[in-house]
């Protein structure tokens, strides 16, 4: 009996084992195939930085073509009629609202001039209702406009508005719009999960000023911006070296300040400074280098915008989390390591960007966080820690490919505007003889700004494409609400009564018989809209960056007679020996001179400063007609004449007339 019982044991035993064994093999089957889900995403997700460069490269072309024509590249490359940034001189208060994701900002900022630039700013932020991404134009903007005017309100105090002038405003409104002027575009499509169906294609500015009537706000729109471009203004404000701007938050974008002669889409369209911000609308951004996964194909299948923004949702934070989302939940189907599939998984949207990278830095040896996020939002509890680390893995992935990927971005607009070392896209210097100059990329977006890992990848690959030698002159500097400031600034640089001749304008549009093809003092108001000089090209912004300092702002007239061309140009305070008229082989007038700064005397006390100082530049592509040989300039009470005579044109006496044939 006794040996009986001792071999069921021994059975009872094996058997035992079997299971045990069984279950090991089961599960290491699982655990392999899990890890090659992981395996293959990594291998999707590979950025080596052969890679990025080839990215790069495409970045740059893509950016040529978007300018050389309309619909050339899915890069958009938008006009913004930002021709000229805020200098620091700007007085005032200015309004701005900031639209563009799933809040929307409402700021007051007041401006000092120079020295005390921004005194105060007031800021309110909302929550946009859901329900107001997917409905009316109407209801849309009437919720904002009343908003807008409850806080004008609170911070007005009951005091009078000022009779003189309208509150003036600056619309950042961060989704890709064909700008028709500085302060009117048409929405060309949604991104970010918005869907307001009868607003595509529509004039925005028209929508807003509209609701603002309606809710009986006196308030007119200065300027629209894309949120890059007011966050480029307020780069620029801050540090004159400031090339270009980033923003990589919910979506993601950038602009740059682009030579006049480069934008060859807009010939003709006169641009004062010689340089526009263009917004770029790299969301849009394809090409066959970019490492794509099925996650992703599936990603833009099932997305409100399917083909569109490509870029965009392999970098921003409204995808990045999708796509981690969408790894586990293959994992989850193809083995059990997360117990029975949740049912969570299968909503879009859910694991939202802070969530990533609160599991992604999770540094607690147990991975708490994680295990947290799991169980709270994914409902999947009790998952082993091997589990855990392997969702931290996934996230380093997703997270390591969209941060490289922006470097790529960033490098190729360096490249683009021949501040990567190279010479440029169609340079052939080598990258010891160009010399680099400080390069400052101002950039915004909780992604980047939030998300350390995040931006130690970022940077990490900006080094390894750029080299450390020119990684060293690129500075990534981070704004403080960029999209708001940053649009109230240019608000105050385009604002109608920071000029005081829009009344001159109105007379000399009306005489006909002058035909003025530009007067630059008249772009800071809004009758700038689209006037065209035909002779214009020329790239200022090279050698003389707009700055507070290094840049002031130089009113000229220029006329035709039928004699001549006559520039005329305000210099206040200038000898004649202070400026310089020139002539350069290929028919341009320029203009520069420099007035120079006041010694500061340690005693003086300064109650004031709103004389510019500093370096100026204009110049003007002079005409085939132009008798360039016989110039001549005079000042005289601090303005100084430029006359350029013109060839006769030929009159022929007679009149004829020509026969039509047939
Ligand atoms: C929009 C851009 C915007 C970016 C960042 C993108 O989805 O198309 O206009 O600048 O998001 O907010």
């Amino acid at each position: 009996m006794g040996k009986v019982a001792a071999g069921v044991a021994a059975l009872a035993a094996c058997a035992v084992a079997g299971v045990v064994v069984g279950r090991r093999v089961r599960s290491r089957r699982k655990w392999k195939r899990v890890v090659g889900v992981l395996r293959e995403l990594e291998e999707a997700c590979e950025t080596p930085v052969g890679r990025l460069r080839q990215v790069v490269d495409a970045m740059a072309v893509e950016m040529h073509a978007g300018l050389a024509s309309e619909g050339g590249s899915k890069l958009k490359m938008l006009l913004t009629f930002v021709d000229h940034l805020p200098t620091g001189s700007e007085i005032g208060t200015y309004y701005a609202l900031d639209l563009g994701g799933t809040n929307f900002r409402i700021l007051r900022v007041q401006l000092g001039g120079r020295r005390s630039s921004i005194l105060s700013q007031d800021v309110e932020q909302r929550p946009i209702p859901q329900h107001l991404m997917t409905s009316t134009s109407e209801d849309l903007f009437d919720f904002i406009a009343s908003t807008l005017k409850q806080f004008v309100e609170k911070e007005e105090n009951g005091s009078e508005p000022s009779s003189v002038r309208a509150r003036e405003l600056g619309f950042t409104f961060s989704f890709p719009v064909k700008q028709l002027s500085i302060h009117s575009g048409i929405l060309i499509k949604w991104t970010k999960g918005f869907a307001i169906e009868d607003m595509v294609g529509k004039e925005v500015v028209g929508l807003l000023e509209a609701a603002l009537v309606r809710s009986g706000l006196d308030m007119r729109v200065a300027v629209l911006v894309n949120d890059t471009v007011g966050t480029l203004a307020l780069g620029h404000y801050d540090d004159a070296d400031t090339v270009a701007a980033v923003i990589i938050g919910t979506g993601t974008n950038a602009c740059y300040l682009e030579r006049a002669d480069a934008i060859i889409k807009c010939q003709g369209l006169l641009i004062t400074s010689g340089c526009m911000a263009v917004n770029m609308e790299w969301g849009n951004f394809w090409s066959s280098h970019l490492p794509r996964t099925s996650y992703d194909i599936d990603l833009d299948l099932e997305s409100p915008n399917p083909n569109d923004q490509g870029f965009e949702k392999m970098i921003s934070g409204m995808y990045l989390g999708d796509i981690v989302r969408r790894v586990i939940l293959r994992m989850s189907q193809e083995s059990d390591i997360f117990g029975p599939v949740s049912s969570r998984l299968s909503i879009p949207f859910i694991l939202q960007a802070p969530l990533l990278a609160a599991m992604h830095e999770d540094d607690s040896p147990e991975l708490k966080e994680v295990d947290k996020i799991l169980k709270e939002t994914l409902e999947i509890s009790e998952v082993s820690l091997k589990v855990r680390k392997l969702v931290v893995r996934i996230c380093d992935v997703v997270t390591r490919r969209a941060a490289r990927l922006a470097a790529a971005g960033i490098v190729g607009i360096l490249k683009k505007i021949g501040r990567d070392g190279s010479g440029g896209v169609a340079g052939g210097r080598s990258r010891s003889d160009s010399k680099m100059r400080r390069t400052v990329v101002a950039i915004e977006g909780g992604l980047y700004t939030r998300y350390m890992m995040f931006r130690e990848y970022l940077h990490e690959a900006l080094h390894e494409i750029l080299g450390e030698d020119v990684a060293q002159h690129v500075i990534l500097k981070v704004t403080e609400d960029g999209s708001g400031i940053g649009g109230a600034l240019l608000a105050a640089a385009n604002s109608s009564s920071s000029v005081d001749n829009s009344s001159r304008y109105e007379g000399i549009k009306k005489s006909k018989d002058e035909k003025m093809a530009m007067i630059p003092s008249f772009f800071n108001n809004r009758s700038r809209d689209l006037i065209f000089d035909p002779f214009f090209s020329f790239d200022p912004f090279r050698d003389f960056p707009m700055s507070n300092t290094a840049f002031i702002s130089t009113r000229i007239d220029w006329k035709e007679t039928p004699e001549a061309h006559v520039f005329k140009a305000d210099l206040p305070g200038l000898k004649k020996e202070e400026v310089k008229v020139e002539i350069e082989d290929d028919r341009v007038l320029q203009i520069r001179g420099e007035r120079s700064v006041e010694k500061e005397d340690k005693n003086d006390t300064w109650h004031r400063v709103e004389r510019s100082s500093g370096k100026f530049l204009r110049r003007f592509k002079l005409p085939e007609n132009a008798k360039i040989d016989q110039v001549k300039a005079g000042m005289e009470n601090g303005v100084l004449t430029v006359t350029v005579p013109k060839e006769e044109v030929k009159k022929t006496d007679a009149k004829k007339t020509i026969e039509i044939s047939g």
